[in-house]
This record gives C-alpha cells, structure tokens and sequence, in this order.
C-alpha cells in the first residue's frame, strides 16, 4: 500500500510498505504545519527549489535521519556545503534510489536561497515523479501551466498529481485544470494555497471545476490518502 501524507503547503511524504520519502519538507515557519523536522524519519529528500517554503528544514533531517537530499545539482551543492547527505541530479534525469524511482523534469520558476541581506541564486526548479511500489506520484513543485505537462502525463501514466492553486507565485485555479487536462493522473491533489496572504485559493472551486478529469482528493495537513 503506498500512501500520501500531506505535512502542509507544499510538503508531503509518500511511502510503501518499507521506505518513505519526504518532499519539500517546509516546517519551521510553515503556518499548516502539525509536525516538527526532529519527527521525520525518511529514507529520503527530494527539494524541488531554493525557496524557503520548499527546500525548507531538508538540510536539517538529512543531519539527523542520515537521508539524502535529492535536489537539481546546485541546490545539492548547497546543500552539501552545510553538511547534508546529497543525490545531485538534474532535469530529465532519472534514478532508481532504494526507495523507488525518482525523475526531474521541468518547471518554470526561479530557484534561491534569499536571506536578508543576499540572493543566491542555486540553479533551476524542478517537479518531481517518484516511483514507489508501482505507484507514480508527480510533485508538480512552483510552476505556471505548460503544454509540455501533457508529455509528462503521457509518458508517465500519474496515479496521484500534486498541483499548485495559488495563483500570484505559480499557475492559479483555472490553469490547475488545464494542467490536470494535461497530465490526465487518476487523483489531484491541490497544494500551495492559503498560506499566505498572496495564495489565496479555494479547493472547492478548484474541486469543481476539474471534475471529470481526475478524483480530486483535498488533503488537510496530517491527512492521509491511501493509494487504491
Ligand atoms: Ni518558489
Ligand atoms: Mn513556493
């Protein structure tokens, strides 16, 4: 049985019978957070960007579980140079780790480390497929729509998407479907919305309007949903 854990925003867990692996795990600081990075234990990280709210507290449970962080190569770099475990990859590479397959493909955002008083800049964004027991979870990460999400769904049959609502910072509700339409998974599930006051979005309306394209599923941080 392999399931999806939502963790909040844009953070959630998959697992198997053996292995779990945490994405984008944004905790401290994260409004919806129901758990702290000293709970986790995965076998793995994967990091979609620089952002805060998605690379997130990934350094610190790589120093604590001994996970690897997966992540495109500079943000890995970066990664490593503050003493996490690393897995560089890039967009369009792939890996089978112990705990499934993992693909990078394409986003379009920007990726850095911002602190007060400098940007690094840490390479690209990517989504994530992951391959765990034969079910295929896509982590669409921070991304407008694009067409090449129907390759994507198309050479990747999807059971569960992971797509951005928000708006402002990522394709909003109306482009969500489109992307759903595109990817064609059996499930979706809406993230990065209502954390701030710039992604305002209501998965009611996002529920309605893909209806008919995929089971939409709105998993509240710390819910679970069992993949059939
Ligand atoms: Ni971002
Ligand atoms: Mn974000």
């Amino acid at each position: 049985m392999v399931t999806v854990e939502s963790l909040g925003h844009v953070c959630f867990t998959i697992a198997d019978d053996k292995y779990k692996v945490i994405i984008d795990p944004f905790l401290n600081g994260n409004p919806q957070a129901t758990t702290t990075p000293d709970k986790i234990k995965v076998d793995g990280i994967l990091a979609t960007h620089g952002h805060s709210d998605h690379l997130g507290d990934s350094i610190e449970i790589s120093k604590l579980t001994g996970a690897v962080v997966v992540a495109p190569y500079e943000l890995a770099m970066y990664c490593k140079r503050y003493g996490a475990k690393v897995h560089p990859m890039h967009i369009g590479g792939s890996w089978n780790f112990d705990f499934g397959w993992v693909k990078l493909v394409q986003t379009f955002h920007g990726s850095a480390i911002v602190s007060d008083d400098a940007i690094e800049y840490v390479g690209a964004a990517c989504g994530f497929l992951v391959t765990m027991s034969g079910k295929t979870i896509y982590h669409a990460g921070d991304t407008c729509l694009f067409s090449d999400m129907k390759l994507i769904g198309d050479r990747h049959p999807i059971d569960v998407a992971l797509i951005p609502i928000g708006d402002n910072f990522t394709m909003g509700i109306d482009d969500a479907v489109e992307a759903t339409r595109f990817l064609h998974p059996k499930m979706v599930i809406p993230m990065h919305y209502d954390t701030n006051e710039y992604i305002k979005a209501d998965p009611k309306e996002f529920a309605r309007k893909v209806k008919g394209l995929a089971k939409c599923v709105t998993l509240k941080p710390a819910k679970k949903l069992e993949i059939p």
